[in-house]
């Protein structure tokens, strides 16, 4: 459904001493699929460019050259309904929701705009999106701040649903959480994905919670793609050096390591 090929972003930054400027490839020539209705995971050290896939994906970043192709049509930007489709959840909570609005108009707000919903009907849709992330409705009378940071990310993602997003790209959404509440968030966009059919891409550097949560995977690697597959045949034979490397270093994970002392 979501088809990327040779997509490409520079950035031109200024060199140390004022000594001009200079090209960074961030991505180079990244192509990859995500199959409708599946999680595709996005890995890779800091640096390697995830962010920046998920930047152009989102419509944030214009990408140098390249296509992403959904549906069968350019991903593009340019109506609500577009725009409603492909949905993003960030790392940082506190700066996707406005500290001076309650909970409730944060997912009100979106949900008015794009379809036009008033009073009883828009507080029922609301209420129906909290409750799919497992928020009690009354939560939405609180603000952000009055919130854990887990319960955070779910008003996030209850916020993204709230436009019935076919696909939803999740940077890093649970890097900042505490071990206990990141399980709880990434059984919930399981959930999201077996019940409601979403397919989602996951980016993420920990990969330990890639082998439980997506179907396949992408490991990126200076911007280029190093390897893909299916998750459980990458972790069960990773091809790529790298691959063994970033597996060896979960710990408890010996596959990885035996693999690279064998080589
Ligand atoms: N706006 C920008 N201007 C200049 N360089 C940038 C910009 N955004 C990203 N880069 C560079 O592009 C490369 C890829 O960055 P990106 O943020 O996509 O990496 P990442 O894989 O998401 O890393 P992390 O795991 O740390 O979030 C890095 O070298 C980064 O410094
Ligand atoms: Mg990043």
């Amino acid at each position: 459904m979501l088809k990327v090929t040779g997509l490409k972003k520079v950035f031109r930054v200024e060199k140390m001493f004022g000594a001009g400027k200079t090209e960074i490839a961030a991505i180079d020539g990244v192509s990859f699929e995500a199959k409708e209705g599946s999680i595709l995971a996005i890995v890779g050290e800091s640096g390697s460019g995830k962010t920046t896939i998920a930047r152009c994906l989102a419509g944030i970043e214009t990408p140098d050259g390249g296509e992403m192709v959904y549906n069968g049509n350019k991903l593009e930007f340019d109506t609500k309904e577009k725009r409603a489709a492909v949905q993003y959840v960030f790392q940082d909570t506190f700066g996707s929701l406005n500290p001076r609005m309650k909970i409730r108009d944060a997912i009100a707000e979106p949900i008015e705009f794009h379809f036009g919903k008033k009073s009883a009907d828009l507080r029922t849709s609301v209420d129906a999106c909290l409750e799919s992330v497992g928020i009690k409705a009354e939560t939405g009378n609180k603000y952000p701040h009055e919130l854990s940071g887990g319960q955070r990310q779910r008003v996030v993602i209850a916020r993204a649903l709230s436009m019935n997003p076919r696909l939803l790209i999740a940077d890093e959404p649970v890097s900042s959480l505490d071990v206990s509440v990141q399980a709880q968030i990434l059984s919930l966009f399981q959930k999201l994905n077996r019940e409601k059919g979403i397919s989602i891409i996951f980016i993420t550097h920990d990969l330990r919670i890639v082998k439980s949560l997506a179907h396949d995977i992408i490991v990126l690697k200076n911007g280029k793609i190093e390897e893909r597959g299916g998750v459980a045949d990458v972790y069960r034979e990773p091809k790529s050096p790298y691959t063994r490397l970033l597996l060896s270093s979960i710990p408890g994970n010996q596959a990885g390591s035996e693999k690279i002392h064998g080589s």
